[in-house]
């Protein structure tokens, strides 16, 4: 009796290890651990062993039999573990769409600022840039805005010290590049200005372009043509362009330009304020009080000016209503454009 139950231990145990799949091993469960398997006959046969022999041999027998059990789930979980990496394998589906990682874009902001300076880089201007943190000289005094001047007031400007502040617009670069170069000049200077103004249509950071031609017998009639040009090419349309006096102290005459409304074409909408007008930026004939300061000769040159807000003209092509959607980095605007 006991020879048999060693035997049948090291003939299952042998047997195990050759087992490598599902039917196999519920083959081997049937012969040894089933009711009517190899191990239920030696429990019964138990009952024809003499009493004194009966304790040792069934604790024996009940001992190799929880062994064998114990490697059988051992190779249970085996054997699941490899069947479920197979099934995994038999189902991959090919025609599922890939994850493709987040393409990045341009900020739309910079993507009209590139689309501005192509159409002046296309008429023959070239680009300069200049500091964001600018001399109170360049932002006023040399652009005919003396200290105590009413139309500083126009500007809410964030002062770093008593003569320096972040500059208010990009007209600070007509007065730089003039006392730095002799006309003829086209010249337009991309770039960052600051207001202390937060509402819908004003962030404390914006962008602006600036754009000036100076040379001999320059009118306002080629100010009108450059900007005709500009906006046909920006909006793609045949706009209709209009001027308003206006009042800038480096301009004279000063006009503020309108196009017609973009999204009702004139007839008058909520974004128009029925108007059917659209103002799109400020311009002039340079001051000849401005050449004076940089050492040109008034008699001698003319010249126009203009400064455009680049978030302006992107809510404009866009019907965006609110300008701090560009700043809150939220994907899901961004990614329109
Ligand atoms: N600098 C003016 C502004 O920011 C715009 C402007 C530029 C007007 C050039 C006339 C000429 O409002």
């Amino acid at each position: 009796m006991e020879q048999t139950i060693v035997r049948l231990r090291d003939e299952a145990t042998q047997q195990l290890t050759q087992i490598s799949n599902a039917a196999d091993l519920e083959e081997f469960r049937i012969r040894y651990l089933g009711r009517k398997g190899l191990f239920g006959t030696i429990m019964r046969e138990l009952g024809t062993v003499s009493a004194e022999e009966r304790p040792r041999l069934g604790q024996l027998a009940n001992s190799v039999k929880a062994a064998i059990e114990d490697l059988f789930a051992e190779k249970q979980t085996a054997l699941a573990g490899d069947t479920r990496t197979k099934k995994g394998q038999g189902s991959i589906d090919i025609s599922l769409p890939g994850r493709y990682p987040e393409q990045g874009r341009l900020h739309p902001v910079t993507q009209i600022m590139n689309e501005v300076c192509a159409i002046f880089e296309a008429l023959g201007f070239s680009v300069a840039e200049g500091p964001d943190v600018e001399q109170d000289h360049y932002n006023f005094e040399a652009l005919n805005i003396p200290a105590h001047h009413p139309a500083r007031d126009m500007h809410d400007s964030f002062y770093v010290s008593e003569s320096i502040l972040l500059r208010t617009h990009t007209s600070p670069m007509q007065a730089r590049i003039m006392e730095a170069c002799q006309p003829p000049l086209r010249v337009i200077a991309p770039g960052k200005v600051y207001r202390c103004d937060s509402d819908i249509t004003h962030t404390p950071m914006f962008h602006q372009v600036e754009g000036f031609l100076v040379d001999t017998k320059v009118s306002f009639a080629d100010l009108k043509g450059v900007l005709t040009i500009f906006t046909q090419k920006m909006f793609a349309k045949d706009l209709a362009l209009r001027f308003r006096p206006s009042f800038f102290p480096f301009t004279e005459p000063s006009a503020e330009v309108d196009i017609a409304c973009v999204i009702c074409g004139g007839a008058g909408c909520r974004v128009c304020k029925q108007t059917g007008w659209l103002e799109i930026l400020g311009a002039g004939m340079i001051d000849p009080e401005v050449f004076r300061m940089v050492g040109y000769d008034p008699e001698v040159y003319s010249g126009f000016a203009f400064g455009l807000g680049i978030e302006r003209i992107a809510m404009l092509k866009y019907g965006i209503n609110d300008i701090r959607l560009y700043y809150e980095n939220d994907l899901r605007f961004l990614s329109q454009f």
